[in-house]
């Protein structure tokens, strides 16, 4: 998906902006405040409103939290509180995929998104923002706009730094001892990375369920990604010549024509872009959420994390991030990269995933089950049009995924 879209947008973007400091650094178009545009223009609400205004809409009390991680990024964090007191079983962690932010979590509106239904359930959630995306853009010494040092991360870093920073952060705030942790996609690769360079993080999750994992990615379906992987240095060299260290952020282009199109015409534009991507079948996904999704969704990440998974396609291996033969042996004191150690993830893991889903595949699952040592279930959702965003915006994702979470927190309630 990532680099389908990356060269897609590559071309558009290039076409659409001017270098301010060549090579280095380029203007981006949009105004910061969109929405006085966004309204007189007709587009869904919901599509613009940020996670604070959707959560105050729609009657839930949140909070806004700043976690600093140990190499300094500030990462935004927001909390719904519980709707009944005291919370049940430990805190929720919610935690987002590639080029998507907490918002994923809500934007279906109050009956369909799991961070509502966990909070009327008596769960105390926390929607995070990984370093890098629209809200977590911050750094105490870096500059995003200027520093190509802030965009040096993958997801190595996400879960090397970020998760661990994010975990004390709420055990201290919560004082409790544990968490539950959620992760839709690359918010499950940035749990198994932590998993493995930081297992003393083991006892703080009580229970992990990840959705659409990505791991291996060896047998991916999207055809184009494998095309392209097998050139993924020369496409970040090209990118970060041209000024891009990040890409599809909310204030490029590549967020608003996308989101403007699918305010238009969601299940041609947006539905064919997922299905060509992902294995998306149309009506999985309602035209209403998919046009508001896109909406939350291209909100920037670093062309290191989109790299790193053309690397885990190419290599057919789930390791850290190859900087080449000189690099790999300053880092980490080897030539090749080292390989996660998943078999270092203690706590207990569920796995729930789809049969048309063409980025998280039955055969690279199974080189992930084979090697988790607690692993609880391997769920595959019995619905034959599921795909890799259906487990978060689909049609009867509260039937089918997420009831089926609110029972193993019941399980692992003590
Ligand atoms: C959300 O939008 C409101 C209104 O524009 C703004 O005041 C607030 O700072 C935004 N929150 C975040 C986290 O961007
Ligand atoms: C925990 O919270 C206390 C007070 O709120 C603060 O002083 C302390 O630094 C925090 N510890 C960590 C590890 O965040
Ligand atoms: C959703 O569930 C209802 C009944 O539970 C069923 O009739 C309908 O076909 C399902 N829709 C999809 C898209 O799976």
């Amino acid at each position: 998906m990532i680099t389908f879209i990356l060269i897609i947008f590559y071309v558009l973007h290039s076409t659409y902006t001017i270098p301010a400091k060549w090579p280095h650094k380029f203007i981006s178009f949009e105004p910061p405040e969109t929405r006085p545009i966004k309204r007189p223009l007709g587009y869904i609400e919901d599509t613009y409103l940020n996670f604070t205004q959707l959560a105050t809409k729609y009657g839930y009390p949140s909070e806004q939290h700043s976690v600093i991680t140990e190499d300094g990024y500030v990462l935004t964090v927001f909390r719904i509180l519980p709707k009944c007191s005291p919370a049940k079983g430990f805190p929720v962690i919610l935690g987002h995929g590639i080029y998507d932010s907490s918002d994923t979590w809500i934007f279906t509106g109050p009956d369909t998104g799991l961070g509502y239904i966990l909070s009327n359930n008596c769960y105390d959630a926390w929607a995070v923002n990984f370093r890098g995306n629209t809200y977590s853009r911050k750094h105490l010494r870096l500059d995003p706009e200027k520093d190509s040092a802030f965009w040096e991360f993958s997801f190595d870093e996400n879960g090397n730094y970020d998760l661990p920073a994010l975990i004390d952060y709420i055990l201290n705030v919560t004082e409790k001892s544990s968490v539950y942790y959620v992760g839709h996609s690359q918010g499950s690769t940035d749990f198994f990375v932590m998993g493995s360079l930081r297992p003393d993080y083991n006892e703080r999750v009580r229970l992990s369920i990840q959705l659409a994992p990505v791991a291996w990615m060896k047998n991916i379906k999207s055809p184009i990604p494998k095309i392209l992987s097998r050139r993924s240095k020369e496409i970040r060299s090209a990118l970060e010549f041209a000024g891009y260290n990040e890409i599809f952020a909310k204030h490029q282009l590549t967020h608003l024509v996308p989101e403007l199109l699918c305010q238009i015409a969601p299940n041609a534009v947006c539905g064919t872009v997922l299905a060509l991507t992902t294995g998306y079948k149309l009506g999985s996904i309602t035209s209403l959420n998919l046009a508001i999704g896109i909406g939350h969704l291209l909100v920037g990440v670093s062309v290191k994390t989109l790299t790193h998974f053309a690397q885990l396609v190419d290599s057919g291996q789930f390791r850290r991030y190859d900087e080449g033969k000189a690099g790999n042996t300053r880092k980490y004191g080897s030539t090749l990269p080292p390989k996660y150690d998943v078999s270092l993830i203690t706590s207990p893991v569920v796995l729930i995933s789809a049969k048309n889903d063409w980025l998280s595949t039955p055969e690279d699952l199974f080189i992930l089950t084979s090697r988790l040592p607690n692993l609880v279930e391997n769920y595959v959702v019995p619905e034959p049009t599921w795909s890799h965003n259906n487990h978060v915006w689909g049609v009867n994702a509260t039937e089918l995924v997420f009831e089926k979470i609110l029972s193993f927190f019941q399980k692992f309630n003590t």
